[in-house]
């Protein structure tokens, strides 16, 4: 199609023929060759008006020369303003482009147990406790005959100790060697705390526990603990049972219940087992709470007054409570796990099913 001749009709038709052609580009070169067709040196629209003004009768050559100029102008000018509404979108080679979906880089999480004794930790810390941490190789007199179990008390084997082959000296201020052990439970971080702090005391105390078990379903020989301990003067098994209530509402929902079912330990008197009613069906029986309605989640009592005295507190003056949570408990418990080995397996496909 031969260009039309320059008028000041054909100047306007070409610039909006110009605008509808550059609103449909779809890249950068097609919208160059859209300016060329109209602006180019040669074979443009322009250059071929401005080649017609040598060959005009001379009374027409300032008119075209005038149509020339407004149609080159304005072309220019719709030019220049698409080139910087396509610099304003566009992005430089090697950007980023932020429309893409992100890539997802893979998080890692928290382990259930800590998880867990995090919230217990929590609990606790809300209601006034402090958290303190204790060795877990121990000497028989701070994991045993402090807690009122000495060297025949039959409680000794019930938990199935691991002792160490080296034998430390001096473990409870006496010159003598004294056999070493992994703790069996965190209840001689009791003796340890009292040692060192006079009453009143108010901590709870995660730590691991080890034990002569062979690895199956329910068993580990090392698992974990929170061990509480309250001391102070007028301290009651009522304030016991409140901590106490306090807590599981709290880790299991605000309708628990605790219960406390007569046990012993030498180190309490009296001892109770500490029982939460089943969260999953609130008392009525299942097949979590083996149809008992109840869970059990460790051990407490008042402390015996021989545990004062062994540590140099005035047993007359100071009450106290203590108890010993398995904290794996409660996260078969929360999480519903069938075999504590889970714990302990580090099966990616176990462990990422944890919220973090
Ligand atoms: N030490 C006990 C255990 O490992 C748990 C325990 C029971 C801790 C009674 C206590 C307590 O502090 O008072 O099974």
């Amino acid at each position: 199609m031969p260009d039309p001749l320059p008028s000041a009709e054909s100047v306007a038709e070409l610039v909006a023929q110009f605008e509808r052609s550059l609103a449909e580009v779809t890249s950068d070169r097609e919208a160059q060759a859209l300016r060329d067709r109209f602006l180019g040196r040669k074979n443009s629209v322009v250059a071929s008006w401005m080649q017609a003004i040598a060959s005009a009768p001379a009374a027409e050559k300032k008119n075209i020369g005038r149509y020339a100029n407004e149609l080159k102008q304005a072309i220019e000018a719709r030019w220049t303003e698409y080139r910087e509404r396509a610099a304003q979108t566009a992005r430089p080679a090697g950007a980023v482009d932020v429309t893409l979906p992100g890539r997802v880089r893979p998080l890692g999480r928290r382990h259930p147990l800590t998880i867990v004794r995090e919230r217990m930790e929590e609990i606790f810390t809300r209601m006034g406790f402090t958290i303190v941490e204790g060795p877990e190789v121990e000497d028989e007199w701070h994991c045993f005959d402090a807690l009122n179990m000495p060297a025949e008390h039959p409680a000794r084997d019930m938990q199935d100790t691991l002792y160490l082959a080296s034998p430390i000296r001096g473990g409870s201020g006496s010159a003598d060697d004294v056999r070493t052990l992994l703790r069996t439970h965190t209840s001689s971080m009791q003796i340890r705390y009292m040692q060192a702090h006079p009453p009143p005391v108010r901590i709870v105390v995660p730590g691991r526990v080890y034990r002569r078990d062979d690895l199956d379903l329910t068993h580990s020989p090392m698992f974990s603990q929170m061990e509480g301990l309250v001391v102070g003067e007028g301290i009651s098994l009522a304030d016991l049972k409140g901590t106490l209530l306090a807590f599981a509402r709290d880790m299991f929902g605000a309708k628990s219940r605790v219960r406390f079912r007569p046990s012993f330990f030498p180190y309490t008197e009296p001892s109770a087992e500490i029982d939460v009613s089943c969260w999953q069906c609130d008392g009525a029986g299942c097949n979590m709470c083996k149809q008992t309605g109840w869970l059990e989640v460790g051990g407490s009592g008042m402390v015996h007054p021989a545990v004062f005295e062994a540590v140099g507190y005035d047993a007359e003056r100071y009450t106290g409570f203590a108890w010993g949570i398995g904290i794996e408990r409660v996260a078969i418990l929360r999480y519903r796990v069938e075999d504590i080995r889970l714990f302990y397996e580090n099966d990616l496909r176990f462990l990422e099913q944890f919220p973090f």
